[in-house]
């Protein structure tokens, strides 16, 4: 849809959204009306230099011309057809996701949350099941972010904080230890515990990536103690860290994966794989939904995923990843930089704010996320070069120069 089209304005826009939704973002102020590569387009045809990728969704670009094509193509064939008959764009994803990261099996869900459901549920019934009713605790990480539905939320280690606030109590099952703590996670396992689960990045809680040690200690004690390893991908999934999934640059396995964002090319899909025993755990009816796998986010993942694969966009990942890094480090007032791949934080000292950088970005025509007091994250779509960098380091630094002075004055 085009304002010209419809004959209306983008204020008429702001009015109608201010009128008639429930409002829970801050919007940035533009209309996103079209998209290509790595730009959005307002309704006047201004580029916006997309360092966010609708939170690091649209890795093969925005409207990525294969994942349009087929979007095109599966909506005329069959758009809905619940789970009972066997859809083609089902089957071809489930082999390319599953041959890929090396897992056995896959469910289909609909967003990042919906998979951690689905996670959280397949281990606890494996847990029960196998072991009995009290096998069923998870151990999670502080700082970590796993969704906005109950249990994922539950498993968001941010008790009294952030997406928990003013929802009464969470549900019972999980404790939480700081990230990147071999021996608090350990330690917070008892005899009732079934898995830990993880991000190998902590996204939302500022781009702190795993050490080795402690993503594979943590596989190999779960291995010692006959408990699960549950990763969460739905952030880092899907070549964003410089392999198809973060877990394969610690050379490990993780017994299920949830996957989303990135997967669906722009398209909302979300998934869990598992190991072929613990996937044992869904038998018929236990476990359901009536749009998880639907054939048009399934026929877009399949374009996305072979987009990704074959122009081996986890390479230009890695090493755009890096020179976007050692550039970020020449900024001013800079007390971290870090990452994977192209999950990017930049951490500055307590005299910036990551929000108002964001707000200059954006003043600026780039795009942008901030998180905590002073950090901002980059996620762009993951065919970015050298030069996208530079423009997007130029613009932060007039952005953090132009904060450090209006600082001074005051
Ligand atoms: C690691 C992680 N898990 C889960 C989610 C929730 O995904 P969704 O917003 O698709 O429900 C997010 C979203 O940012 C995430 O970063």
């Amino acid at each position: 849809m085009r304002l010209k089209d419809l004959g209306l304005t983008a204020q008429d826009i702001k009015d109608k959204v201010q009128k008639y939704m429930i409002e829970t973002y801050e919007r940035f102020d533009f209309i996103a009306e079209t998209a290509a590569d790595q730009y959005i387009y307002d309704e006047n045809g201004t580029p916006y230099l997309d360092f966010y990728a609708g939170i690091a969704v649209n890795s093969a670009g925005n409207c990525n011309k294969k994942v349009v094509e087929a979007v095109k193509d599966q909506v005329s064939d069959i758009m809905h057809t619940f789970n009972y008959p066997y859809t083609i764009p089902q089957a071809l994803l489930a082999e390319k996701v599953c041959t890929t990261i090396g897992m056995d099996k896959i469910f289909f869900q609909n967003s990042g949350t919906e998979a951690n459901e689905a996670m959280i549920k397949m281990a606890r019934k494996y847990g029960i099941e196998k072991y009995g009713p009290n096998k069923y605790h998870i151990v999670t990480a502080k700082m970590g972010f796993h969704g906005r539905t109950f249990g994922a939320m539950s498993a968001t280690g941010q008790p009294g904080n952030g997406c928990q606030v003013g929802f009464g109590p969470m549900t019972y099952g999980f404790s939480y230890a700081p990230y990147n703590d071999l021996q608090a996670f350990k330690d917070a396992c008892t005899e009732n515990t079934i898995a830990v689960m993880v991000e190998p990045v902590q996204g939302e809680g500022g781009v702190h990536p795993a050490t080795k040690e402690f993503l594979c200690g943590l596989r190999e004690f779960c291995d010692e103690k006959g408990m699960l390893l549950l990763i969460d991908e739905v952030q880092t999934g899907w070549c964003r860290t410089g392999a198809p999934m973060s877990y394969m640059n610690y050379g490990i396995k993780p017994d299920i994966v949830s996957m989303a964002k990135a997967l669906g090319g722009g398209m909302p899909i979300g998934a869990i794989c598992a190991t072929s025993e613990v996937a044992k755990a869904f038998t018929p009816g236990s476990h359901g939904t009536t749009f998880g796998g639907h054939p048009v986010s399934c026929a877009a993942a399949l374009a996305e995923v072979t987009e990704l694969l074959e122009r081996n966009l986890a390479g230009n990942a890695k090493k755009m990843g890096e020179y976007f890094m050692s550039k970020l480090e020449t900024l001013p007032h800079v007390k971290e930089v870090r990452g994977q791949g192209l999950l990017v934080g930049v951490e500055f000292d307590d005299t910036i704010s990551g929000v108002e950088v964001k707000h200059e970005c954006l003043h600026r025509y780039l795009l942008i996320t901030a998180i905590g007091a002073h950090t901002i994250r980059m996620i762009p779509p993951l065919i970015i070069d050298e030069a996208d960098c530079d423009a997007a380091v130029d613009i932060i630094r007039e952005a953090v120069k132009a904060l450090a002075k209006s600082e001074a004055i005051a």
